[in-house]
């Protein structure tokens, strides 16, 4: 087992839902986005690196039902299908490092919090968006969430990669247009703050 799918297996097994800091009762930025982009109800959406978060819940609650929830975690997946219960019929689980992710569909939107700030090689960044680039629809969207400058440097004890606004286009302008970035602050369930950068492409 690889040491990054080591360390969340353990993150998933040892720690409950509000015991991480990047816990959300409900992701509204996230929603916001779908919402924003009017994304009708039979998209394939991807959430990647999507945990055991409520970001599945919320689209299923919206009348969402082609949905892929992928994670490096078999343990997080495990709690995530267990939680949708007869709800899991919507998703389709995938347990794969994001790096490695061979899709067999194409996706209209591409969801990513906190999942690709934790690639800090250069290799495995290019990995990333060569995959992005090669699943998302034309005209469809990426929307994808780190730790911005003013954020913190290490997520889960492990080292992350910041962006701004520029660095984040860069990455990925070869084949995107950006639409739009937000940053916010996550208040964490240990009443600290993390400032997020959010920016939304849409596939060339
Ligand atoms: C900080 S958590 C964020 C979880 C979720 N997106 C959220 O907002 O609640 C990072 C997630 O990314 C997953 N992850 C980390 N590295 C990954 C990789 N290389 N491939 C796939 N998933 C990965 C972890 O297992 C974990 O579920």
């Amino acid at each position: 087992m690889s040491k990054t799918k080591h360390h969340w297996e353990n993150v998933f097994s040892s720690k409950k839902e509000n015991e991480v800091s990047w816990f959300q009762e409900y992701p509204q930025t996230s929603v916001e986005f779908i919402a924003l982009f009017e994304m009708p109800l039979d998209s394939n959406i991807i959430d990647v690196g999507g945990g055991d978060s409520y970001f599945i819940d919320a689209l299923i609650e919206k009348g969402y039902s082609n949905l892929f929830l992928l994670d490096i975690s078999e343990n997080a997946i495990n709690r995530a299908k267990k939680r949708l219960g007869q709800n899991a019929k919507h998703v389709t689980f995938i347990i794969s490092d994001i790096t490695d992710f061979a899709p067999e569909v194409k996706f209209h939107f591409w969801h990513d919090r906190a999942a690709f700030h934790f690639l800090t090689d250069e290799k495995q960044i290019n990995k990333y968006v060569s995959i992005a680039e090669n699943a998302i629809e034309k005209e469809g969207y990426l929307i994808l969430g780190t730790f911005s400058e003013q954020g913190p440097t290490q997520c889960s004890g492990l080292e992350i990669k910041q962006y701004n606004k520029a660095s984040m286009s860069d990455r990925f302008e070869k084949s995107f247009v950006r639409i739009k970035c937000i940053e916010e602050d996550h208040a964490t369930p240990f009443n600290t703050l993390q400032n997020f950068l959010f920016c939304s492409f849409q596939k060339k």
